[in-house]
């Protein structure tokens, strides 16, 4: 890798616009909250500098990384008092919030987007500065937040509406509802820290669970604006919000054995760490979002304009650091140096710079030696007859410039290993029978995209592969979206599906209250559900 100054231009402290700087009263002002009991507070004891990726150049010619604010380290102690929270708010499902009607729950969800939605050029900023992301991507990670809490509260009330009737089957009058499972522990990742975390924390909250949320280590002052917001919106210890370091505070709370679900979107590694700690593993229902090496494949037939505008927003945007990114390529001999060729014109055209510069698609990266780390990979593939085959590898401070590494080959780490990163790995292909081989050897399986327009070969491709990985992308790039679409995988991709209605089955159970069918059975249920007396027992629903 070769050290470029000319890859990234950081600004002096003064050259920040006032549309993106944070407000000068906003520093120091969400350090060391966090959420316990329903009560925020400023934690007293060690705390964590946040730097940003973004660099102030300093009068001497130097390069710093602007430190955002300060997040608790919460210790032990405070971290077994979040979880006594969730547990006493739960309180073997009595508690204030899991016995609350579903109408009450969904009025308190409703109340909080609202507030929610006041905090957002906070989060925006916030967003920006923490994790690098263009306040395009920043903005939609916001926006999307947002309507996914909407969708649910919609999704809830149609749920609400199945079961308001009962069911009669073989002489047995039944109530079918779901209902909620207990503690859940919420873990989101750097990359999306406020969608990821409230895609599992939404659903499990309006089913009626009990929520403590770790916040990820970047991107977790991002949260901070809502806490307030959460306290006043939901009873005491229904949500508690805390941040530090994992084994601290992840440890004992999974060894507590008192965490009924593990809501957790990471690496693979880290999932079975927290999962082998509880010890009880059959009381903990996982719902997971991991690793991936989605492929692309292009085919000889492929619109090569396509393919490759697909392939770079897909392997590039937020600077790869996706999940779903696509993170190798494969694309037939017979196009293939004339579609890397344009690839790589394509990568080296991106606009690098601050979050806030409009038009900018790379930006400087969040993780500590990430472009040595990417480096190395570059090496590893170069060492063992690869080339880069764009002007990339590059880097300076905390900025790297994406490579396009070519021909990637199965003895190089990049062919089996997820990058996370900008770089964009190329392998040539000859058989289509290759593609479906890559699949059976890979850790993983989410997705893949193929571009082409032959329908045999695309019809072979579907067939070879829908049991391998959850999504087939044809002729674009991977992704999540719509959330009302299953979000999952196979292998070591995901455990559980979230989508907006998926998600409220993994946060939830269905209880049945049954009885036979007699005239003195029917008539004491009718007079339970005329007097209003039980919240389960009832054909009330919302419209
Ligand atoms: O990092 C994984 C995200 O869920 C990806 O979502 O495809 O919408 O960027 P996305």
């Amino acid at each position: 890798m070769e050290t470029d100054r000319s890859v990234i231009s950081f600004p002096k402290a003064n050259e920040v616009p006032e549309g993106a700087a944070l407000a000068v009263a906003e520093h120091g002002k969400w350090d060391g909250l966090y959420l316990v009991d329903g009560e925020v507070r400023r934690w007293e004891g060690a705390l964590e500098d946040v730097r940003s990726p973004v660099c102030f150049a300093t009068a001497d010619g130097a390069t710093e990384q602007v430190i955002v604010g300060r997040t608790a380290k919460l210790d032990e102690t405070a971290a077994r008092a979040a979880l006594a929270a969730a547990v006493g708010a739960w309180d073997h499902g009595r508690g204030a919030w899991p016995s609350s009607r579903v109408a009450d729950r969904l009025a308190a969800l409703s109340k909080f987007n609202e507030r929610m939605r006041g905090e957002r050029e906070s989060v925006v900023r916030l967003l920006m500065w923490e994790i690098g992301k263009t306040r395009k991507d920043a903005e939609s990670e916001f926006d999307r937040t947002v309507q996914y809490t909407q969708d649910t509260i919609e999704a809830v009330k149609e749920v609400d509406r199945t079961s308001a009737r009962f069911q009669l089957a073989e002489g047995f009058i039944g109530q079918i509802r779901r209902s909620p499972l207990g503690v859940v522990l919420c873990m989101g990742p750097f990359n999306y820290p406020l969608n990821e975390t409230y895609t599992t924390l939404i659903p499990a909250l309006i089913m009626g669970n009990t929520i403590v949320s770790k916040l990820p280590r970047f991107g977790a002052l991002s949260h901070m604006p809502l806490l307030r917001a959460m306290a006043e919106c939901f009873p005491r210890g229904a949500v508690n919000v805390v941040n530090g370091d994992g084994a601290t505070v992840v440890g004992p709370m999974m060894s507590s054995g008192q965490i009924d679900v593990l809501a957790f979107i990471g690496t693979s590694r880290v999932a079975n760490i927290l999962t082998r700690q509880h010890p009880k593993p059959n009381r903990l229902r996982t719902v997971t979002g991991l690793e991936a090496k989605n492929p692309a494949v292009v085919l000889p037939d492929a619109d090569l304009d396509l393919a490759v505008r697909e392939c770079v927003n897909g392997a590039l945007s937020f600077n790869g650091q996706r999940c779903t990114a696509i993170k190798l390529v494969f694309v037939h001999r017979s196009i293939a140096d004339d579609f890397v060729s344009r690839l790589s014109a394509a990568v080296d055209a991106l606009r690098a710079g601050m979050p806030w510069e409009p038009g900018v698609t790379l930006t400087p990266l969040p993780e500590p030696n990430k472009c040595a780390t990417l480096a190395a990979l570059v090496d590893d593939a170069v060492a063992k007859g690869a080339k880069v085959a764009n002007r990339g590898d590059r880097s300076f401070a905390t900025f790297y410039r994406p490579a396009v590494v070519y021909p990637v080959t199965p003895s190089m780490r990049l062919y089996h290993e997820e990058q996370f990163g900008p770089i964009v790995p190329v392998a040539v292909y000859d058989d289509e029978r290759e593609i479906d081989a890559f699949m059976r050897e890979s850790n993983y399986g989410q997705q893949i995209a193929l571009f082409g327009r032959d329908r045999d070969r695309i019809a072979f491709l579907v067939d070879a592969l829908v049991n391998q990985v959850c999504r087939i992308n044809i002729n674009s790039q991977c992704r999540r979206g719509p959330d009302s679409f299953p979000f999952t995988g196979r292998k070591d991709s995901a455990e559980g599906t979230l989508s907006v209605t998926d998600a409220l089955r993994q946060f939830s159970i269905r209880s049945v209250v049954a009885c036979q069918a007699t005239e003195s059975n029917k008539q004491l249920v009718q007079d339970i559900v005329a007097s209003r007396k039980s919240a389960f027992l009832s054909t009330d629903f919302i419209l």
